[in-house]
């Protein structure tokens, strides 16, 4: 392993950004890659390079695309239209947490039972 004496990156000047080279904005349901993510992706590449092979570092964001890519398609998509459904129906509120549906209480009984009602004419 190379010595890196001023952080992780020989090309890169440091930063105190922690978000500068991160390529995918997680926080919101449906996760969405940031502006100039190929950019932001190859200065962090560029920092894995310090360490690791190129088909190593490309492997690995595959991976990390495609297990955000499943949640979205098949996750995360989804349950929003259902939740825009039940707030059309009038089943439930935009308000965060006022509702066994959207609030800390939870799971997947009361998931169902909220379609199941919702679905009833
Ligand atoms: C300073 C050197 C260094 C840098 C920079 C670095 N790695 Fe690593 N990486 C390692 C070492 C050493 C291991 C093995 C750790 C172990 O075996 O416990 C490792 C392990 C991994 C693993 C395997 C983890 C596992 O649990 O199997 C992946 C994936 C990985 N690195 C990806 C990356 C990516 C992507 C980057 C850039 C964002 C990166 N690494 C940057 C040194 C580095």
């Amino acid at each position: 392993m190379r010595h890196l004496p001023h952080g992780c990156t020989s090309k890169l000047r440091s930063t105190h950004d922690v978000g500068a080279r991160i390529s995918w904005n997680l926080r919101p349901g449906v996760a969405f890659k940031q502006k100039d993510w190929e950019k932001r992706r190859e200065d962090m590449k560029s920092v894995c390079a310090n360490c690791h092979a190129a088909d190593w570092i490309n492997s690995f964001y595959v991976q990390l695309d495609g297990v955000v890519d499943l949640g979205n398609e098949k996750f995360f998509k989804p349950v929003k239209d259902v939740m825009a459904k039940l707030q059309q129906a009038g089943k439930i509120t935009n308000t965060p947490f006022d509702a066994p549906l959207n609030g800390p209480t939870t799971n997947c009984g009361t998931i169902r039972d909220a379609a199941l009602a919702w679905a009833r004419p």
